[in-house]
């Protein structure tokens, strides 16, 4: 049984690119043996991330990155059974927001800043669908 768990968390570290670069290489080393595929979001304090596969491996997942110190303030904002995969082409995208322009992000919130923990879950993951759409995920991944 699919399912797909989006959440948002802030950076213990802000603004630490070698934080980013191994949380990265740790995915793709890891993701591809549990199914998992997905993106992940950063910007100086911000993460968000899609985890989609198994119910058992997502959930898994997501409580060692609760545990894991380099984020914290860790919100669930969605969790849902699917029937089939959104991000499947990646084992885990990247994206910077750093890089997503102000027409894009006012496109779905109220202002041209990404604040995931207190704007709609479907508006944030409606976002995401766009950066897939644009190219905006600057690596597929292994
Ligand atoms: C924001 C964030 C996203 C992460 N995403 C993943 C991921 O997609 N896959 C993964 O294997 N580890 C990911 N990690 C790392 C895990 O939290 C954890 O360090 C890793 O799975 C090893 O866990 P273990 O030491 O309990 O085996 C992420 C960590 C953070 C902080």
């Amino acid at each position: 049984m699919l399912v797909r768990l989006l959440y948002a968390s802030r950076a213990t570290t802000p603004a630490d690119t070698s934080v980013h670069d191994s949380i990265l290489e740790q995915s793709r080393a890891r993701n591809p043996k549990l199914g998992i595929t997905g993106i992940l979001c950063f910007s100086d304090n911000l993460f968000i991330q899609v985890l989609e596969g198994g119910r058992d491996e997502v959930c898994e997942l997501y409580n060692s990155i609760v545990r894991d110190g380099r984020n914290q303030h860790v919100r669930i904002l969605s969790f849902e059974e699917i029937s089939e995969r959104r991000f499947g082409g990646w084992t885990m995208g990247q994206v910077n927001l750093a890089k997503v322009n102000a027409e894009l992000l006012l496109k779905y919130g109220e202002r041209a800043e990404l604040n995931p923990f207190e704007g709609s879950a479907h508006a944030t993951m409606a976002l995401l669908d766009e950066l897939i759409a644009t190219s905006l995920v600057v690596s597929r991944g292994g």
